[in-house]
């Protein structure tokens, strides 16, 4: 198991600004599948629903002093399926990309959901051009279950999507 280089803290309304700012870069807007802006009234607007949201846990990354580095989130929390959606990972301060941030948030995300939420299969979907995330993915143990051609419309072309989920040990045959 690598060194624990960062750790994941429950979303509050004062990061907003930051993460608005985050999803505003060129890195954000190729990876994720919504076109729509971000501002800082629309992260208000999201935030006040996400509160009302039981099915919805955003996180942020931090650093071992407290340093805010990026997002993750699980989405979609089905109990009765014990499954949720890995979604909206960034590293939004481009200075910390490739230390091993994503892996060890990744995997803090993983170990909660598993062991806290009860869940035995989680899943996402990336672009099956975001060689980055499709490799740490991978590395995570996510497994290619679905690509979907043609799927979604971004940045003036049609891109194919994947799909690729982890299971819990032992759990769900069939
Ligand atoms: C993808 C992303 C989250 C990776 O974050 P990171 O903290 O730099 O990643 P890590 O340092 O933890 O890397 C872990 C593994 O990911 C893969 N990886 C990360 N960046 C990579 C890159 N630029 N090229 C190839 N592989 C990469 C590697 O497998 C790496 O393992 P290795 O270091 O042993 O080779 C980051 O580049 C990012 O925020 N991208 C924009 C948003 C995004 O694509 N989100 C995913 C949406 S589905």
């Amino acid at each position: 198991m690598p060194e624990k280089l960062a750790a994941i803290r429950p979303l509050e309304r004062q990061d907003l600004e930051l993460v608005a700012k985050w999803r505003q870069s060129s890195a954000a807007i190729e990876a994720f599948f919504s076109a729509d802006p971000v501002s800082l009234s629309t992260q208000g607007l999201w935030y006040e629903a996400y509160l009302r949201d039981q099915n919805d846990m955003m996180f942020v990354i931090i650093l071992d002093d407290g340093t805010p580095v990026g997002t993750i989130a699980l989405v979609n929390i089905d109990h009765r399926n014990q499954k949720a959606e890995y979604a909206r990972l960034l590293i939004g301060d481009p200075t910390f990309k490739r230390k091993g941030v994503a892996e060890s948030a990744s995997r803090e995300l993983l170990a909660f959901g598993f062991k806290q939420l009860h869940l035995t299969k989680i899943y996402l979907e990336v672009f099956e051009t975001n060689h980055a995330a499709v490799s740490l993915y991978k590395k995570l143990g996510f497994e290619t279950e679905g690509r979907f051609r043609s799927e979604i419309f971004s940045r003036g072309i049609w891109q194919n999507v994947l799909r690729m989920s982890v299971f819990l040990d032992v759990a769900r045959t069939g």
